[in-house]
């Protein structure tokens, strides 16, 4: 069994997109630059932006946060994207989800300049990736497209079962599983929360992707011999013994699973960490598409 080690990977990536920069700066490009929102105080959301912002300025890139109350009007937030859309020197902008129940995400979203949509949410994105032309991808199903490459996986023919069909990460993983490319080329059974049998499902599954958002959902007993396993939640259990309160737990029960994989992300050290590095790589791109535009 082979741990797919998303430190190894996100700093290879990482390292690669530094080399990159330095090259594009010598030939006139300028630092790529993203923007963040953060609308309200989830910890979750606030942990995850702040890891954003800091890969940002590890890496060299400009970053800036923009923060509103849980209250902010949907009116502020929205000519907030438009401020940043006309502003040449943002490169990429990201808009940390979920939103208040007040404020339409749709209508956020669409929003976003399609050239600035480092998350890859935009309706524009999303249809050029099922149509195979080139879009901003996603970062959590991007990131890991990027572990399956660096691991030379190979998964042509493979039965792929992704559990969970999020705009973020499932439905996406169903589309790059199963396009003509490297690292595609799979039979993919996207499952969900109306699936029947899920279980026979998983164990016809040469590869699972686990992108439902329960705690150790996916046993042993779920898994065929030498699956691939890619394990996508990142769930709080609540955990008197840390001092935060709680530990992080995948979607797949790690040990019970582990034994019978070929290959296996853990959690924490696994996709999370991918996620971040696909969202540099495509604000990279977009800084490099940026500057085309101005030239
Ligand atoms: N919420 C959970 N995952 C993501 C992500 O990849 N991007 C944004 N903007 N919000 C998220």
């Amino acid at each position: 069994m082979q741990v797919l080690d998303g430190k190894t990977v996100a700093h290879a990536v990482k390292q690669e997109i530094k080399e990159k920069l330095i090259n594009f700066k010598k030939n006139g490009g300028k630092t790529p630059h993203l923007a963040a929102v953060l609308v309200g105080n989830d910890g979750a959301s606030e942990t995850y932006v702040a890891s954003k912002i800091k890969n940002c300025e590890e890496i060299g890139f400009k970053s800036t946060l923009i923060r509103f109350e849980e209250n902010v009007g949907e009116d502020e937030l929205l000519h907030t994207i438009t401020v940043l859309n006309e502003n040449v020197d943002i490169d990429g902008i990201l808009v940390q989800l979920p939103l208040p129940k007040h404020i339409k995400e749709e209508k956020v979203i669409n929003l976003i300049n399609p050239d600035k949509d480092v998350d890859g949410f935009h309706p524009s994105n999303v249809g050029r990736l099922v149509q195979g032309l080139p879009a901003f991808i996603a970062a959590t199903p991007y990131g890991i497209m990027l572990m399956l490459k660096h691991y030379q996986i190979e998964t042509t023919g493979k039965h792929a079962v992704v559990i969970g069909r999020s705009n973020i990460v499932g439905r996406p993983m169903s589309i790059l599983l199963s396009q003509n490319m490297p690292y595609g080329n799979c039979t993919v059974t996207l499952c969900h929360s109306k699936t029947k049998n899920l279980k026979a499902m998983c164990l016809q599954a040469d590869i699972i992707v686990a992108a439902l958002g329960k705690p150790e959902f996916l046993t042993g007993d779920m898994v065929k011999e030498n699956a691939i396993v890619i394990d996508v939640g990142i769930n709080r259990v609540k955990d008197d013994s840390k001092k935060k309160g709680y530990h992080l737990v995948g979607d797949v029960k790690y040990d019970e699973v582990a034994p019978k994989c070929s290959y296996i992300s853990p959690v924490p050290g696994g996709v999370g960490l991918m996620t971040i590095a696909a969202l540099l790589l495509n604000t990279f791109n977009a800084s490099v598409r940026n500057r085309k535009l101005i030239d």
